[in-house]
Parts: structure tokens; sequence; C-alpha cells
């Protein structure tokens, strides 16, 4: 199976101001021609929306989702492609609330877990959709040792610390600012992370950028920049489950990872680097989800299903596929790209049938999936493993693309 190689991110044009910002992802410029095309449809339209010269029509809508507990106001956007893809996403938490993608008959329908209101968001959620930080995944017993220092994290996650803490990036409200690009509609989420926050140093400045491709792939481009020596580890937290109903055990999935990291029984990475060879982890060869999940292994045990890192070889930077996701039933197809050196597989063990989502839809036991491109769990504390550290004068970049389409 190839690579897919997507092209730097263009540079985006603020719908505000028109100014040229320059691309999150990397370098790389604009066509002259398509850039102009951008500006004039930027004053053309007062719909949030534009048209590109060389694309097809596309827009971004925002409406209200509501009110934080605070009292702040949170948006809802809708991007749509020229396909008829779409993609809610809120400025809380940068969630993505629906996605909506066709299956091999056309027939589009929301591939993703979550609520109807901000309200069931802001009452209970195993980070539906949202994006994570500071740290995705686990710190063992929330401390770690950075430049001599100390570090005391809240231990959220009993006896450890999780996916950023108590309020971690899924739990506040991110500055949004609408754009255009070429390569589809787009929203920027921005949000200052104070130093201290959530016991972690730096004042840490975050941008991501979503855009959905014309190519019906969400993109996700991350920045981030400090004041201060500290760790930063970001992904994006989505439930998948292509059918749009029912368990994920039907969902075949392929991994070209030879490795993985085996957790002990607070899922905390033990350090090895295991061969998935001849494990029920060994997902080279596409294997449906359900297929071994129930066997008699220590690991599964630890995680009740599988919620571990799968390591690949490649380079940290490196941007490559790491998954590929068929739900034979519908033919629909998910596609997990990233720079990330790790991928936490996580089959929705914790789901028990007490949050109810979307159209009334009870969540139950493995009702949904996600596919977290990550550095690997617990790196501060264990040195063998990808470096997490960040440095002033330094740009933390991480690129997801999660691509959808059809298998007939
Ligand atoms: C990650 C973790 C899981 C679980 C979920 C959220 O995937 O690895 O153990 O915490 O998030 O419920």
């Amino acid at each position: 199976m190839q690579d897919r190689h997507y092209p730097p991110a263009p540079p985006l044009v603020n719908r505000v101001t028109g100014i040229i910002e320059p691309s999150s992802a990397a370098s790389g410029s604009l066509p002259l021609r398509c850039a102009a095309a951008i500006l004039v449809c930027l004053s053309a339209t007062a719909l949030i929306g534009c048209a590109s010269a060389s694309r097809s029509h596309t827009q971004v809508t925002q409406q209200s989702f509501g009110k934080t507990k605070e009292g702040t106001g949170v948006s809802l956007f809708t991007l749509r492609n020229a396909q008829g893809a779409e993609a809610r996403i809120s400025n809380y938490g940068g969630i993505v609330v629906s996605l909506k993608v066709p299956d091999r008959d056309g027939k589009f329908g929301d591939v993703v877990l979550g609520y109807d209101s901000l309200d069931d968001y802001l009452t209970e959620t195993p980070y539906f959709g949202a994006l994570i930080g500071r740290y995705g995944n686990r710190i063992a017993r929330g401390r770690f040792t950075l430049d001599g220092q100390t570090y005391k994290l809240a231990t959220n996650n009993y006896p450890n610390a999780l996916h950023g803490g108590i309020k971690g990036f899924d739990k506040v409200v991110w500055q949004p600012m609408i754009l255009a690009s070429a390569d589809g509609p787009s929203l920027k989420l921005s949000y200052l992370s104070k130093d201290g926050e959530e016991g972690y140093p730096g004042n840490l400045s975050v941008t991501v950028v979503y855009t959905l491709l014309e190519d019906n792939a969400l993109r996700v481009d991350y920045t981030a920049v400090t004041d201060k020596d500290t760790v930063v580890n970001l992904t994006q937290h989505s439930y998948f489950n292509l059918a749009g109903k029912g368990d994920i055990l039907g969902h075949v999935v392929m991994m070209p990872a030879d490795k993985f990291t085996p957790v002990d029984s607070t899922l905390i990475p033990t350090g090895e680097l295991r061969p998935v060879e001849g494990t029920p982890f060994d997902f080279r060869h596409a294997t449906a989800i359900g297929a071994r999940i129930n066997q008699d292994d220590e690991q599964l045990k630890f995680g009740k299903g599988y919620d571990h890192n799968w390591v690949f070889n490649k380079q940290v930077g490196e941007f490559t596929r790491m998954a590929r996701v068929l739900e034979p039933t519908t033919g629909r197809v998910l596609e997990v790209f990233s720079t990330e050196p790790g991928l936490q597989f996580y089959s929705g063990n914790f789901l028990d049938g007490t949050l109810k989502g979307k159209g009334g839809w009870v969540y139950q036991f493995r009702n949904g999936f996600c596919m977290e491109p990550q550095h690997f769990p617990d790196s501060p504390n264990q040195p063998q493993f990808p470096s997490v550290v960040l440095k002033p004068g330094q740009t933390y970049k991480n690129l997801i693309v999660y691509k959808f389409s059809v298998e007939k």
C-alpha cells in the first residue's frame, strides 16, 4: 500500500483582514492567480464562504452553540466541501461534533460520536471529538522532571495524568477564525495556555487549523510555541463508527506497525517496544477489530480491549499513512495519516451505555473507536522514547489527516 502525500498547507487568508497568513503546516506559496481569486471572493460574498479560481465552491458557516458555565458564547462552524461532505466543529474544545461522508451508494452519514448540544459536552464527555493537550494520553503518577525541576499534574485518571488534566484543551474555548484556503473550507483555532496551567511550564501558544479537503479528508494542522522549556503532545480524539450505528467490531483495521508499547495495569507503557508478531496486536494484515479482541491476553485485559500505542518504523516528522479502516457493510474507508511516531488505537472500551449521544443513540461498549496520532504515552518519564520537549525558539508541528473514501 502506498503512503499518500499531502502537499504543505497553503497560505491562509484571514477573512476579516484579507491578510495572507503564513501556513501553519509548512512553507510553500499559493500561486498569485489563486490568491487574487480568494481576495476577490472575500470581498464579493457576504456569506462566509469562498470559491477559488481553481476549485469548486466551498463554504464555512457559523452559528451559536450556546454558552459555557462561565457564560462565554461558543460557536458551531460548518465546513462543507464541493463533494457535499460536511464537518461541524465547535471552538469549545475544538470538538468535531459531526462529520458527514458518503457510503458506497453515495448516501451521506455521520461517522463520529458526540452530542447534539453543548450542554451535554459540558456535563460529561469521554473526549468525544476533542482536541487533546497539552499532553495526549497518560503521564505516570502525574509527575515529570524537566531541566532538574519536578512538575506535578492532576492525577485525573488515577493514579496517572490523562489528556492534559482536569481542564485540558478539550474543555477550553478557542479563539476561532474562519479562513479561506485554496484547499477547502478552513477554521483556525488559537489558544494561549498560560505558564503553570494544569501544572505545565511555559506560556504555550497553540494554533490548530481544520481544513475539509476536496478529497473528503479532514486535515488538522497543529503548531505551538513556548517561552519556557515544556512538554507537548497534541492529538485529536474523534470516536469513529463508519456504519453510524452499532459496535465497531466488524470494522477491518490495517496498521503497518511492527511494534507496540505494552502497558502496566494502569495503562502506562512499561518502556518495552514489543513486536506485534504473533500477538492480537498484529494489524499488518487487515483484520476485524473483533477478531481477537476477546482473546485471553494480558495486554487486552489491561486495556479492556485495544487501548495501546502502536509504533511505526519511520522518522519522527515523516508524514505517512498509519491506518486504514474499512466498514464492510457501508464500504466506508477511513485512512489516518500523520507526522507522529505513534498511534493510539482505542476501541471504545470505556463506553458503557451511560451516555446518550446524537439522535438518542446510547453509546454502548465499543460503539466507537479512536485513532490518535501522537508521541508515546508517558514520554516525559521515558527518555528512550522520542522526545516531547519543546524549547523557546522551536515550533511544535503535527499534521493529522483523516481521509474518507469508499470501497465498492
Ligand atoms: C484515550 C485513552 C483511553 C481513554 C480514552 C478516553 O484513548 O488511552 O484509555 O482514557 O482516551 O476515555
